[in-house]
């Protein structure tokens, strides 16, 4: 079979070789997802780069693949990506390594899986947009709830009108994180390292997902021109947010993502469409979709995802399978990453809102405060009453709106 990831290049019927750079953090579950799909022989392993080895198990799984033996295993990704030379490469590393890695990758001939945010800045997102395409290839972002059917089925009931006139969407979301997260890295929490842009926080990585997936959800365009308010805290982040308020504005309908990682307790994140007749509830991590159409009927979500690494295979297979989250689908959540990189450090979350609970930071009242703003579509400065318990009054800053 001839086929088309190598469209361009000598006819090839071998599956594709996958790299695999950064193997720790959230590369390891890409590197399972990539063993899993080598056992069915879909995939060959081409080799795995991390300055800091894979622990001996990984080690051992990779090993044991037929081949595995000879995979390479190396500190650099550069060294690497020349000496295999792979069709896909899949690229989990700190965001602000993101576009140098996908270029080295480009250069090699690569096709590309890259993990959200796919870049720190708008320009960096044009750069690499354009290098892919001047390149023939093709780039996969790892926002994987775009593969979620539960998503798709939401996103088809409000492009066919089933919960009337779009409203807004609003996204609530409480997450529990220890101190320590916010210092597990160099560029955790970071705005910006050695004078290179990392947008790092809550809004633009731990719930990227969260406006990506609302975004979606609302069929907001690829090109369309969005407006973002932000108003960004900070406890334990060293400047990144980590609770905040967005409200982004296409077309006239408005998205507020409302998130903290310093609830109480955990729980998964909601996106609500407020439809003027209609309500869908979807937790994008577990891809439950509950509400109920304009005419009343009941919305339950149909269950399961596809893996992007799956979907990037099979696209490269045969064009006719749709990518479900390229790079160009991004560019409507580019708007909120560059407008935060622009905002700069999120503001000091007063002491009187936080209080330490077996050493992570808990922000007072977070978690309701977060769904009164994805209820009311409101910024946390336009709800009604004070706000964290008094931690915070009448905050309101002045809106940063999105001109990139
Ligand atoms: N899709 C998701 O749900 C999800 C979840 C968590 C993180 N992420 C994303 O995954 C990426 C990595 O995040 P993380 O928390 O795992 O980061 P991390 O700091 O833990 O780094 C991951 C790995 O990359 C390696 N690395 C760093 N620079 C490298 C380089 N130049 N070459 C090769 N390896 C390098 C590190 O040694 C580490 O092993 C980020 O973009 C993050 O936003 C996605």
């Amino acid at each position: 079979m001839a086929t088309a990831f190598l469209k361009g290049d000598p006819v090839s019927n071998h599956p594709p070789r996958v790299a695999l750079i950064g193997v720790h953090g959230y590369g390891q579950v890409h590197l399972d997802g990539l063993l899993r799909l080598a056992a069915t022989g879909a995939v060959r392993v081409a080799g795995l780069a991390d300055p800091r080895p894979p622990d001996p198990q990984a080690l051992e799984r990779v090993r044991a693949l037929p081949g595995g033996a000879g995979v390479p295993i190396v500190a650099d990704a550069a060294e690497l990506l020349e000496r295999v030379r792979p069709d896909v490469t899949i690229v989990s590393t700190p965001i602000h390594t993101h576009l140098p890695l996908a270029r080295l990758a480009l250069a090699t001939g690569s096709h590309l899986l890259v993990e959200k945010p796919p870049t720190a800045s708008m320009a960096q997102f044009r750069e690499l947009s354009a290098e892919v395409a001047a390149a023939g290839r093709v780039c996969q972002v790892g926002f994987q709830s775009f593969g979620s059917h539960a998503l798709a089925h939401a996103a088809r009931l409000v492009a066919d009108g089933a919960v009337g006139r779009l409203r807004g969407v609003g996204v609530h979301g409480a997450w529990v994180r220890e101190r320590s997260y916010f210092t597990r890295a160099p560029w955790a929490g970071r705005m910006s390292l050695d004078g290179v842009p990392v947008t790092d926080g809550a809004l633009t990585n731990a719930f990227a997902h969260a406006t990506a997936s609302a975004l979606r959800v609302a069929g907001v365009r690829d090109d369309a021109a969005v407006t973002v308010e932000l108003e960004r805290y900070r406890t334990a982040s060293p400047e990144g947010d980590d609770t905040a308020a967005a409200r982004l504005t296409a077309d006239g309908v408005p998205i507020v993502v409302a998130v903290t990682l310093c609830a109480a307790e955990h729980r998964a994140p909601v996106i609500v469409v407020h439809g003027e007749r209609g309500r869908l509830e979807l937790e994008y991590t577990t891809d439950t979709l509950t509400g109920h159409t304009a005419d009343g009927t009941a919305v339950t979500g149909p269950p399961g995802r596809t893996v992007l690494l799956d979907n990037l295979v099979a696209h490269l297979a045969d064009p006719a399978v749709p990518l479900l989250a390229p790079l160009a689908a991004c560019a409507p959540f580019m708007h909120l990453l560059e407008a935060v990189r622009r905002d700069g450090p999120a503001r000091p979350l007063p002491r009187a809102a936080v209080t330490e609970v077996d050493g992570r930071p808990v922000v007072a009242d977070a978690d309701a405060t977060v769904r009164r703003c994805a209820e009311q579509l409101a910024l946390f400065s336009e709800l009604p009453g004070k706000i964290f318990e008094g931690g915070v009054e009448n905050p309101r800053p002045a809106p940063s709106p999105e001109r990139t």
